[in-house]
């Protein structure tokens, strides 16, 4: 029993459980600048859409339709994309839970302070992060967001991994995602959304460092193509 999980580069990861395909916000080469596989060269059984913003769904659709993944997405998106001829489709919403199919298992829907417009100008809904548990590993995906201290509720679980965005500028920079561990106290963080972009240029071995420094948290820090075992 294992979770491979991979990195492609800005905020978009893959996980292999024991052969089962789940991928977080589909942004694949060449829409996403940092990743070096593109969407016709990934498997998927399930996607978790976090928002409707371009550089987490550019590659959505494509990826459902090639591999017949079930989406699960907030309720306005997973319409949205059922509309686009995406046929397997779950809407959940924020601070929902479901059981779905092992080895995915109840997938939770937690709340960030972002956007969640969609491509063409759609209503996306709310803005969301995913907390997972996989084979009793509990692995909250922030998605695009602010630091919020209700962060402390996703973290009473029990964290054994947070990806984090620490980019600045469109979600939490490197300052506030450092607080996000005080109130998350994950065993590790994989921190995302950043140099994908000038406007998102962070220096992240430094924030690594202060991790390690400033808190009992383990930084991983992955670079796109990187795959990490837990
Ligand atoms: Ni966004
Ligand atoms: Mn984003």
């Amino acid at each position: 029993m294992s979770i491979k999980l991979t990195f492609h580069g800005h905020a978009t990861f893959s996980m292999d459980v024991d052969g089962t395909h789940i991928v977080v916000d589909p942004f694949f080469a060449p829409n996403n600048p940092a990743a070096t596989q593109s969407a016709k060269d990934i498997a998927a059984d399930y996607i978790l859409q976090t928002h409707g913003h371009g550089d987490h769904i550019a590659d959505t659709v494509g990826l459902a339709k090639r591999t017949g993944a079930l989406v699960i997405a907030n309720f306005e998106i997973a319409n949205w994309l059922g509309a686009q001829g995406v046929e397997k489709v779950h809407g959940q919403h924020l601070g929902g839970g479901f059981h779905h199919p092992h080895p995915l298992g109840y997938v939770k829907m937690t709340p960030a302070l972002h956007g969640s417009g969609l491509p063409d100008g759609s209503y996306g809904g709310m803005p969301a992060g995913f907390l997972l548990n996989i084979q009793g590993k509990k692995i909250y995906f922030a998605g695009d967001t602010a630091l919020f201290s209700d962060m402390a509720l996703i973290g009473a679980v029990g964290l054994d991994l947070a990806i984090l965005p620490i980019g600045d500028n469109f979600t939490m920079g490197p300052d506030d995602a450092l607080l996000a561990l005080g109130y998350l106290k994950p065993k590790a963080v994989i921190p995302c959304h950043y140099n994908t972009w000038p406007p998102i240029a962070q220096d992240v071995e430094a924030w690594a460092k202060r991790v390690s420094q400033e808190t009992d948290t383990m930084p991983i820090v992955l670079n796109s193509g990187d795959t990490y075992t837990l």
